[in-house]
């Protein structure tokens, strides 16, 4: 009797949450140490319709998101561990990390500024990835701070790497702030200062299934992505300098297409299957940020549009997971999630001043400010008559 009423309340207050009457909330947990004996703390933002967000000190990490599909059933989208041994392990993949100082790579680790040259880290045969292997922004323990504001809560994150960390010229002062809005978009600000002339691309490296992170593919997931052109790459990922076309590749994403369709006839390549940065369309006049990406889950019917101020954005399906073991007994398989990292080109440090190159370089009295925002919303089930008829159309143009 006692187990029935404590279902049967337990079903009504997950009615309540899905039905919007849930009240935002945050609050921190420990989630134990690091190998050096740092405290690590999970900060678990709850928003009004009941989407949840966890964040973690250990990376500024995005280490849980939990978005409902079209029948209001929650799940969590991203991969991650169930504590912090599983995010210093070397299967780690940067599950939801922020990653920096510079996310993505950079021919042989070098690069010149002011006439001076650098050497960085090569942790990715013979190139500099993700920020090097010692002390990178995803290894570190980042400072935390709440907050609320009307309609909105989140954490701010802020980490000061000394001069020469990594190997990176200036001490610089970053943070990212994770807020989570009523309206279920998950919003991502980075900024920082410097007091050198240095490089800068931070991102975040979360892994998305929208079936639920553990399902076994994203093939059947859709995807837009709002761009002409992409940089190619050479044998070791790094983009050759050319700005291509993507019309006739299988990087041709600007009509939805599921990701499957066409990603075997990129195995063969050096990337394996989709890593690739594209060049985004340039924001209309007005636009503050502008739309990068659409994924979808045709079967639960969740969708996330990604929107961001960066040029870039890379899109990498997973081609490297090899079955690790994730949070709650999950298995993540080859190709069952995709990250969609908002940034400046790959090995830009390389590229500065070459035409349709962004700039990557921060100088002191300058901001690195960078925004990216995960909205979750869901796509309705489509009638056969609407299928037809779009069906039609398309055949049509
Ligand atoms: C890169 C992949 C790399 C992965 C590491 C992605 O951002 O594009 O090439 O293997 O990060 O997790």
């Amino acid at each position: 009797m006692i187990r029935f009423f404590a279902c049967g309340l337990a079903a009504f207050l997950s009615v309540v949450a899905s039905a919007g009457f849930a009240r935002a909330d945050i609050h921190a947990l420990d989630f134990g140490k690091t190998k050096n004996g740092e405290d690590v703390k999970i900060y678990e933002i709850t928003n009004e319709n009941g989407m949840k967000v966890r964040v973690m000190t250990r990376g500024a990490t995005l280490v849980g998101l939990e978005a409902p599909d079209r029948n209001r059933r929650i799940s969590d989208v991203v991969f991650g561990f169930d504590n912090v041994q599983g995010y210093e392990s070397k299967d780690n993949g940067y599950f939801g990390a922020t990653v920096g100082r510079y996310a993505n790579r950079i021919a042989k680790g070098k690069f010149t500024l002011d006439g001076k040259e650098y050497q960085l880290a090569t942790n990715d045969g013979p190139n500099h990835l993700h920020g090097g292997d010692g002390r990178s922004f995803d290894k570190v323990v980042w400072k935390a701070r709440r907050f609320e504001n009307p309609g909105e809560c989140g954490v701010k994150f802020t980490y000061t790497s000394p001069d020469g960390e990594e190997g990176y010229p200036g001490t610089l002062e970053a943070s990212v702030t994770y807020t989570l809005t009523d309206k279920n978009a998950l919003r991502l600000e980075y900024s920082a200062k410097t007091d050198k002339p240095t490089i800068i691309n931070l991102t975040n490296h979360a892994y998305f299934n929208l079936a639920g992170a553990g399902s076994p593919t994203i093939n059947d997931h859709t995807l837009r992505i709002f761009a002409d052109k992409y940089t190619p790459v050479d044998a070791t990922l790094i983009p050759t300098g050319e700005i291509a076309p993507v019309e006739g590749t299988p990087l041709d994403f600007r009509k939805t297409t599921a990701i499957g369709q066409r990603v075997d006839q990129l195995t063969a390549t050096s990337a394996k299957g989709y890593d690739h940065n594209f060049v985004l369309n340039p924001k209309k006049r007005g636009e503050e940020l502008t739309k990068a990406a659409e994924l979808v889950d045709p079967a639960s019917g969740r969708k996330l549009t990604v929107y961001t101020d960066q040029p870039g954005i890379q899109f990498y399906g997973g081609n490297f997971l090899n079955g690790v073991k994730g949070k709650n007994g999950q298995t993540y398989a080859y190709r069952s999630a995709c990250c969609l990292e908002t940034q400046v080109f790959p090995d830009s440090p390389n590229h500065q001043g070459q035409e349709g190159w962004p700039n990557c370089v921060l100088r002191p009295g300058e901001s690195y400010k960078h925004t990216c925002v995960y909205a979750f919303s869901v796509k309705e089930k489509e009638t056969k008559r609407a299928a037809d008829k779009k069906s039609a159309k398309e055949k049509k143009s």
